[in-house]
Protein backbone atom coordinates (compact mmCIF):
# COMPACT_ATOMS: atom_id res chain seq x y z
CA UNK A 1 0.00 0.00 0.00
CA UNK A 2 1.72 3.25 -1.09
CA UNK A 3 1.82 5.74 1.36
CA UNK A 4 2.91 9.48 0.74
CA UNK A 5 3.49 12.34 3.31
CA UNK A 6 4.65 14.69 0.64
CA UNK A 7 3.15 14.68 -3.09
CA UNK A 8 5.79 14.25 -5.73
CA UNK A 9 6.47 17.69 -7.41
CA UNK A 10 4.79 18.31 -10.32
CA UNK A 11 7.20 18.92 -13.29
CA UNK A 12 10.50 17.87 -11.92
CA UNK A 13 12.46 16.33 -13.95
CA UNK A 14 12.63 13.26 -12.35
CA UNK A 15 14.85 10.43 -13.48
CA UNK A 16 16.38 13.08 -15.95
CA UNK A 17 18.26 14.35 -13.33
CA UNK A 18 22.42 13.58 -13.33
CA UNK A 19 23.40 10.77 -11.18
CA UNK A 20 26.02 10.37 -8.81
CA UNK A 21 27.13 6.76 -7.83
CA UNK A 22 27.05 6.03 -4.00
CA UNK A 23 31.00 6.18 -3.89
CA UNK A 24 31.00 9.49 -4.71
CA UNK A 25 28.37 10.76 -3.10
CA UNK A 26 29.94 9.21 -0.08
CA UNK A 27 33.48 10.77 -0.32
CA UNK A 28 31.57 14.08 -0.64
CA UNK A 29 30.06 13.46 2.60
CA UNK A 30 32.58 12.59 3.94
CA UNK A 31 34.93 15.39 2.78
CA UNK A 32 32.21 17.70 3.57
CA UNK A 33 32.34 16.74 7.13
CA UNK A 34 36.38 17.09 8.34
CA UNK A 35 37.06 20.20 10.50
CA UNK A 36 38.65 22.84 8.81
CA UNK A 37 42.10 23.88 10.99
CA UNK A 38 40.41 27.16 12.29
CA UNK A 39 36.43 25.73 12.75
CA UNK A 40 37.90 24.19 16.39
CA UNK A 41 38.83 27.16 17.90
CA UNK A 42 35.27 28.74 17.25
CA UNK A 43 32.53 27.95 19.37
CA UNK A 44 28.98 26.45 18.43
CA UNK A 45 29.48 27.35 14.26
CA UNK A 46 26.06 27.69 12.81
CA UNK A 47 25.51 25.27 10.43
CA UNK A 48 26.80 26.44 6.59
CA UNK A 49 24.70 26.39 3.55
CA UNK A 50 26.35 23.17 2.42
CA UNK A 51 25.51 21.23 5.44
CA UNK A 52 21.71 22.55 5.40
CA UNK A 53 21.87 21.28 1.57
CA UNK A 54 23.30 18.30 2.74
CA UNK A 55 20.19 17.40 5.30
CA UNK A 56 17.97 15.06 3.50
CA UNK A 57 14.75 16.90 2.53
CA UNK A 58 11.30 14.11 2.10
CA UNK A 59 10.56 15.78 -0.76
CA UNK A 60 13.53 15.12 -2.61
CA UNK A 61 13.65 11.33 -2.11
CA UNK A 62 12.91 9.31 -5.35
CA UNK A 63 13.11 5.40 -5.67
CA UNK A 64 15.41 5.64 -8.72
CA UNK A 65 17.90 8.62 -9.82
CA UNK A 66 17.55 10.20 -5.87
CA UNK A 67 19.94 12.78 -5.46
CA UNK A 68 19.73 12.25 -1.49
CA UNK A 69 22.14 10.74 0.93
CA UNK A 70 21.38 6.91 0.92
CA UNK A 71 23.43 6.70 4.30
CA UNK A 72 20.44 8.41 5.56
CA UNK A 73 17.43 6.16 6.54
CA UNK A 74 15.82 8.84 8.01
CA UNK A 75 13.57 10.98 7.47
CA UNK A 76 11.23 8.33 6.16
CA UNK A 77 9.14 8.94 2.92
CA UNK A 78 8.32 5.24 1.69
CA UNK A 79 7.37 3.85 5.13
CA UNK A 80 5.67 0.98 3.67
CA UNK A 81 9.00 -0.06 3.19
CA UNK A 82 10.11 0.44 6.52
CA UNK A 83 7.02 -1.71 7.49
CA UNK A 84 7.12 -4.32 5.42
CA UNK A 85 11.34 -4.39 6.27
CA UNK A 86 9.70 -4.95 10.32
CA UNK A 87 7.21 -7.77 9.33
CA UNK A 88 9.67 -9.31 7.27
CA UNK A 89 11.81 -9.42 10.87
CA UNK A 90 9.26 -10.26 13.08
CA UNK A 91 8.53 -13.30 10.75
CA UNK A 92 12.06 -14.63 11.16
CA UNK A 93 12.60 -18.69 10.97
CA UNK A 94 15.10 -21.03 9.75
CA UNK A 95 15.73 -24.39 7.80
CA UNK A 96 16.36 -26.24 11.33
CA UNK A 97 13.80 -25.36 13.31
CA UNK A 98 11.62 -27.78 11.22
CA UNK A 99 11.21 -31.45 11.70
CA UNK A 100 11.98 -33.63 8.20
CA UNK A 101 11.37 -36.83 10.42
CA UNK A 102 8.40 -37.97 8.73
CA UNK A 103 9.40 -36.92 5.68
CA UNK A 104 12.33 -39.06 5.61
CA UNK A 105 10.70 -42.04 7.02
CA UNK A 106 7.96 -41.64 3.90
CA UNK A 107 10.56 -41.21 1.03
CA UNK A 108 12.25 -44.05 2.17
CA UNK A 109 9.66 -46.36 2.38
CA UNK A 110 9.31 -48.17 -1.48
CA UNK A 111 5.37 -47.60 -1.09
CA UNK A 112 5.68 -44.41 0.87
CA UNK A 113 5.28 -42.18 -2.80
CA UNK A 114 3.90 -42.93 -6.12
CA UNK A 115 6.25 -42.51 -8.84
CA UNK A 116 4.76 -39.18 -10.13
CA UNK A 117 4.68 -37.96 -6.55
CA UNK A 118 8.46 -38.34 -6.39
CA UNK A 119 9.47 -36.83 -9.86
CA UNK A 120 7.07 -33.87 -9.03
CA UNK A 121 9.41 -33.66 -5.58
CA UNK A 122 12.44 -33.81 -7.51
CA UNK A 123 11.58 -31.27 -10.59
CA UNK A 124 10.26 -28.89 -7.73
CA UNK A 125 13.30 -28.69 -6.11
CA UNK A 126 14.99 -28.82 -9.21
CA UNK A 127 13.98 -25.40 -10.46
CA UNK A 128 14.07 -23.73 -6.64
CA UNK A 129 17.27 -24.97 -5.53
CA UNK A 130 18.96 -22.12 -7.70
CA UNK A 131 15.58 -19.75 -8.20
CA UNK A 132 16.58 -18.19 -4.60
CA UNK A 133 20.08 -17.81 -6.05
CA UNK A 134 19.18 -15.94 -8.90
CA UNK A 135 17.00 -14.21 -6.76
CA UNK A 136 19.52 -13.26 -4.10
CA UNK A 137 22.31 -12.18 -7.21
CA UNK A 138 19.34 -10.19 -8.51
CA UNK A 139 19.10 -8.20 -5.80
CA UNK A 140 22.72 -8.08 -4.26
CA UNK A 141 24.44 -7.44 -7.90
CA UNK A 142 21.79 -5.82 -9.20
CA UNK A 143 18.80 -4.05 -8.11
CA UNK A 144 20.28 -2.31 -4.88
CA UNK A 145 22.66 -0.23 -6.78
CA UNK A 146 20.17 1.47 -8.79
CA UNK A 147 17.67 2.28 -5.82
CA UNK A 148 17.96 5.44 -3.75
CA UNK A 149 15.74 5.60 -1.29
CA UNK A 150 17.26 3.39 1.67
CA UNK A 151 14.20 2.86 3.33
CA UNK A 152 13.52 0.40 -0.20
CA UNK A 153 17.57 -0.46 0.46
CA UNK A 154 16.55 -1.72 3.80
CA UNK A 155 14.04 -4.41 3.09
CA UNK A 156 16.21 -5.66 0.40
CA UNK A 157 19.06 -6.00 2.21
CA UNK A 158 16.15 -8.73 4.40
CA UNK A 159 15.22 -9.75 1.13
CA UNK A 160 18.47 -11.19 0.04
CA UNK A 161 19.31 -12.50 3.61
CA UNK A 162 15.74 -14.28 3.04
CA UNK A 163 16.38 -15.65 -0.28
CA UNK A 164 19.76 -17.18 1.05
CA UNK A 165 17.42 -18.86 4.09
CA UNK A 166 15.21 -19.96 1.32
CA UNK A 167 18.27 -21.88 -0.94
CA UNK A 168 19.19 -23.52 2.35
CA UNK A 169 16.04 -25.09 2.84
CA UNK A 170 15.99 -26.21 -0.15
CA UNK A 171 19.02 -27.65 0.00
CA UNK A 172 18.36 -28.92 3.81
CA UNK A 173 15.41 -31.09 2.23
CA UNK A 174 17.77 -32.48 -0.41
CA UNK A 175 20.20 -33.51 2.30
CA UNK A 176 17.15 -34.67 4.34
CA UNK A 177 15.97 -36.65 1.72
CA UNK A 178 19.04 -37.92 0.84
CA UNK A 179 18.74 -36.94 -3.04
CA UNK A 180 21.52 -36.87 -5.73
CA UNK A 181 22.55 -33.27 -5.30
CA UNK A 182 24.15 -33.31 -8.60
CA UNK A 183 20.70 -34.37 -10.40
CA UNK A 184 18.62 -31.55 -8.66
CA UNK A 185 20.98 -28.89 -8.77
CA UNK A 186 22.29 -29.20 -12.51
CA UNK A 187 18.22 -29.52 -13.48
CA UNK A 188 17.66 -25.80 -14.41
CA UNK A 189 21.29 -26.91 -16.75
CA UNK A 190 19.61 -30.33 -17.73
CA UNK A 191 15.61 -30.23 -17.84
CA UNK A 192 14.20 -28.33 -20.52
CA UNK A 193 11.36 -26.73 -18.83
CA UNK A 194 13.20 -25.57 -15.92
CA UNK A 195 16.17 -24.18 -18.07
CA UNK A 196 13.34 -22.15 -20.28
CA UNK A 197 12.25 -20.35 -17.32
CA UNK A 198 15.56 -19.30 -16.30
CA UNK A 199 16.68 -18.75 -20.19
CA UNK A 200 13.75 -15.74 -19.67
CA UNK A 201 14.95 -14.24 -17.00
CA UNK A 202 18.78 -13.93 -17.46
CA UNK A 203 18.35 -11.18 -19.50
CA UNK A 204 16.55 -9.13 -17.06
CA UNK A 205 18.70 -10.15 -14.47
CA UNK A 206 21.79 -9.26 -16.66
CA UNK A 207 20.17 -6.31 -17.29
CA UNK A 208 20.57 -4.89 -13.82
CA UNK A 209 23.88 -6.60 -12.85
CA UNK A 210 26.04 -5.29 -16.01
CA UNK A 211 28.45 -2.63 -14.11
CA UNK A 212 28.08 -0.14 -16.93
CA UNK A 213 23.92 -0.28 -16.74
CA UNK A 214 23.13 2.87 -15.05
CA UNK A 215 19.72 4.45 -14.91
CA UNK A 216 18.91 8.60 -15.69
CA UNK A 217 17.99 8.54 -19.27
CA UNK A 218 14.18 7.38 -20.02
CA UNK A 219 15.54 4.19 -21.64
CA UNK A 220 17.18 3.04 -18.88
CA UNK A 221 14.57 3.80 -16.68
CA UNK A 222 12.39 1.66 -18.41
CA UNK A 223 14.48 -1.06 -18.60
CA UNK A 224 15.15 -1.00 -15.03
CA UNK A 225 11.23 -0.86 -14.70
CA UNK A 226 11.35 -3.66 -17.09
CA UNK A 227 12.99 -6.11 -14.75
CA UNK A 228 11.68 -4.66 -11.99
CA UNK A 229 7.83 -6.09 -13.45
CA UNK A 230 10.01 -9.12 -14.58
CA UNK A 231 10.98 -10.13 -11.07
CA UNK A 232 8.49 -9.14 -9.02
CA UNK A 233 5.54 -10.22 -11.34
CA UNK A 234 6.60 -12.97 -13.20
CA UNK A 235 9.61 -14.41 -10.99
CA UNK A 236 8.53 -14.48 -7.52
CA UNK A 237 4.79 -13.97 -8.32
CA UNK A 238 4.13 -16.42 -10.93
CA UNK A 239 7.26 -18.73 -11.21
CA UNK A 240 6.86 -19.81 -8.10
CA UNK A 241 3.11 -21.11 -7.76
CA UNK A 242 3.20 -24.17 -9.52
CA UNK A 243 5.86 -25.42 -7.48
CA UNK A 244 4.31 -23.93 -4.13
CA UNK A 245 1.15 -25.44 -4.62
CA UNK A 246 2.31 -28.61 -5.89
CA UNK A 247 4.54 -29.25 -2.19
CA UNK A 248 1.59 -27.73 -0.64
CA UNK A 249 -0.97 -29.90 -2.01
CA UNK A 250 0.96 -33.16 -0.89
CA UNK A 251 1.32 -31.52 2.51
CA UNK A 252 -2.48 -31.30 2.87
CA UNK A 253 -2.70 -35.09 2.06
CA UNK A 254 -0.12 -35.46 4.91
CA UNK A 255 2.39 -36.11 2.60
CA UNK A 256 5.84 -34.65 2.59
CA UNK A 257 4.78 -32.36 5.68
CA UNK A 258 8.26 -30.81 6.85
CA UNK A 259 8.95 -29.86 3.53
CA UNK A 260 5.19 -28.39 3.45
CA UNK A 261 5.95 -26.15 6.22
CA UNK A 262 9.41 -25.47 4.87
CA UNK A 263 7.51 -24.32 1.42
CA UNK A 264 4.53 -22.23 3.65
CA UNK A 265 7.46 -20.01 5.53
CA UNK A 266 8.89 -19.66 2.53
CA UNK A 267 5.11 -18.70 0.41
CA UNK A 268 4.69 -16.42 2.75
CA UNK A 269 8.42 -14.67 2.53
CA UNK A 270 8.01 -14.31 -1.24
CA UNK A 271 4.16 -13.60 -1.01
CA UNK A 272 6.17 -10.05 0.73
CA UNK A 273 8.56 -10.02 -1.43
CA UNK A 274 6.40 -9.83 -4.64
CA UNK A 275 4.18 -7.29 -2.56
CA UNK A 276 7.18 -4.79 -1.94
CA UNK A 277 8.30 -5.27 -5.88
CA UNK A 278 4.85 -4.19 -6.59
CA UNK A 279 4.83 -1.03 -4.04
CA UNK A 280 8.56 -0.04 -5.30
CA UNK A 281 6.71 -0.49 -9.08
CA UNK A 282 3.79 1.39 -9.14
CA UNK A 283 6.24 4.57 -6.80
CA UNK A 284 8.21 4.42 -9.50
CA UNK A 285 5.38 4.68 -11.76
CA UNK A 286 3.83 7.56 -10.02
CA UNK A 287 7.43 9.59 -9.94
CA UNK A 288 7.93 8.99 -13.33
CA UNK A 289 4.96 9.13 -15.27
CA UNK A 290 6.67 9.72 -18.85
CA UNK A 291 8.05 5.59 -18.27
CA UNK A 292 3.99 4.32 -18.55
CA UNK A 293 3.97 4.46 -22.51
CA UNK A 294 1.40 2.41 -24.47
CA UNK A 295 4.50 0.78 -26.23
CA UNK A 296 5.93 -0.17 -22.74
CA UNK A 297 2.15 -1.48 -21.27
CA UNK A 298 2.28 -3.68 -24.56
CA UNK A 299 5.67 -4.58 -23.96
CA UNK A 300 4.85 -5.77 -20.42
CA UNK A 301 1.54 -7.25 -21.66
CA UNK A 302 3.54 -10.04 -24.18
CA UNK A 303 6.23 -10.76 -21.43
CA UNK A 304 3.71 -11.78 -19.25
CA UNK A 305 1.58 -14.03 -21.52
CA UNK A 306 5.31 -15.84 -22.29
CA UNK A 307 5.72 -15.89 -18.29
CA UNK A 308 2.17 -17.63 -18.20
CA UNK A 309 2.94 -20.16 -20.76
CA UNK A 310 6.42 -21.25 -19.65
CA UNK A 311 5.18 -22.01 -15.78
CA UNK A 312 2.36 -23.72 -17.98
CA UNK A 313 4.80 -25.49 -19.82
CA UNK A 314 6.88 -26.42 -16.68
CA UNK A 315 3.68 -27.77 -14.97
CA UNK A 316 2.65 -30.18 -17.65
CA UNK A 317 6.18 -31.37 -17.29
CA UNK A 318 6.48 -32.02 -13.86
CA UNK A 319 2.60 -33.81 -13.95
CA UNK A 320 2.51 -35.62 -17.42
CA UNK A 321 -0.05 -37.13 -15.83
CA UNK A 322 -2.81 -36.22 -12.57
CA UNK A 323 -1.37 -36.38 -9.18
CA UNK A 324 -2.62 -35.55 -6.43
CA UNK A 325 -5.59 -34.10 -7.52
CA UNK A 326 -3.99 -32.03 -9.46
CA UNK A 327 -3.30 -31.61 -13.14
CA UNK A 328 -1.79 -29.49 -15.69
CA UNK A 329 -4.91 -27.33 -17.32
CA UNK A 330 -6.15 -26.57 -13.39
CA UNK A 331 -2.72 -25.04 -13.88
CA UNK A 332 -3.18 -22.91 -16.72
CA UNK A 333 -6.69 -21.20 -15.15
CA UNK A 334 -4.51 -20.69 -11.79
CA UNK A 335 -1.45 -19.42 -14.18
CA UNK A 336 -4.25 -16.92 -15.84
CA UNK A 337 -5.93 -15.65 -12.53
CA UNK A 338 -2.81 -15.14 -10.91
CA UNK A 339 -1.42 -13.32 -14.46
CA UNK A 340 -4.63 -10.76 -14.14
CA UNK A 341 -4.17 -10.36 -10.50
CA UNK A 342 -0.42 -8.94 -10.84
CA UNK A 343 -1.66 -7.32 -14.14
CA UNK A 344 -3.87 -5.26 -12.02
CA UNK A 345 -2.20 -4.50 -9.23
CA UNK A 346 0.64 -2.80 -11.93
CA UNK A 347 -2.27 -0.94 -13.40
CA UNK A 348 -2.52 -3.24 -16.25
CA UNK A 349 -5.94 -4.41 -17.34
CA UNK A 350 -6.44 -8.50 -16.64
CA UNK A 351 -5.08 -10.07 -19.77
CA UNK A 352 -7.38 -13.39 -19.47
CA UNK A 353 -11.17 -12.51 -19.18
CA UNK A 354 -13.02 -14.21 -17.08
CA UNK A 355 -9.96 -16.40 -15.27
CA UNK A 356 -11.00 -18.33 -11.90
CA UNK A 357 -8.79 -19.46 -8.93
CA UNK A 358 -9.19 -23.60 -9.27
CA UNK A 359 -6.97 -23.41 -5.49
CA UNK A 360 -8.55 -21.03 -3.13
CA UNK A 361 -7.15 -23.00 -0.09
CA UNK A 362 -3.92 -21.65 -1.19
CA UNK A 363 -4.52 -18.07 0.03
CA UNK A 364 -5.06 -19.18 3.34
CA UNK A 365 -1.64 -20.61 3.22
CA UNK A 366 0.05 -17.38 2.80
CA UNK A 367 -1.33 -16.43 6.04
CA UNK A 368 0.11 -18.71 9.01
CA UNK A 369 -1.07 -16.85 11.87
CA UNK A 370 -4.62 -18.47 11.69
CA UNK A 371 -2.95 -22.59 12.51
CA UNK A 372 0.06 -22.02 13.46
CA UNK A 373 2.22 -20.90 16.81
CA UNK A 374 5.43 -21.18 15.54
CA UNK A 375 7.06 -17.86 16.16
CA UNK A 376 5.65 -17.61 19.45
CA UNK A 377 7.86 -20.05 21.40
CA UNK A 378 11.04 -19.43 18.34
CA UNK A 379 12.45 -15.99 19.93
CA UNK A 380 13.22 -16.96 23.20
CA UNK A 381 15.52 -19.17 21.76
CA UNK A 382 17.10 -17.48 19.53
CA UNK A 383 17.50 -14.71 22.34
CA UNK A 384 19.14 -17.52 24.85
CA UNK A 385 21.62 -19.01 21.42
CA UNK A 386 22.84 -15.89 20.97
CA UNK A 387 23.14 -13.93 24.63
CA UNK A 388 25.90 -11.59 25.21
CA UNK A 389 27.88 -12.74 28.27
CA UNK A 390 29.86 -9.50 30.08
CA UNK A 391 31.80 -11.72 32.84
FE1 LIG B 1 12.99 -16.85 -2.16
FE1 LIG C 1 11.91 -13.75 -3.13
Amino acid sequence: MLQFEDAVPQGAALGLQPVMADTDRLSQSLAATQPMPSAAATPAPQLSDTAKMRRVNIADKRIINGQTDVNQLVPFKYKWAWEKYLSACANHWMPQEIQMARDIELWKNPNGLTEDERRLVKRNLGFFVTADSLAANNIVLGTYRHITAPECRQYLLRQAFEEAIHTHAYQYIVESLGLNEGEVFNAYHEIASIRAKDEFLIPFIDTLTNPAFKTGTPENDQKLLKSLIVFACLMEGLFFYVGFTQILALGRQNKMTGAAEQYQYILRDESMHCNFGIDLIDTVKMENPHLWTSEFRDEIRELFKQGVELEYRYAEDTMPRGVLGLNATMFKEYLRYIANRRAQQIGLDPLFEGATNPFPWMAEMIDLKKEKNFFETRVTEYQTGGALSWD
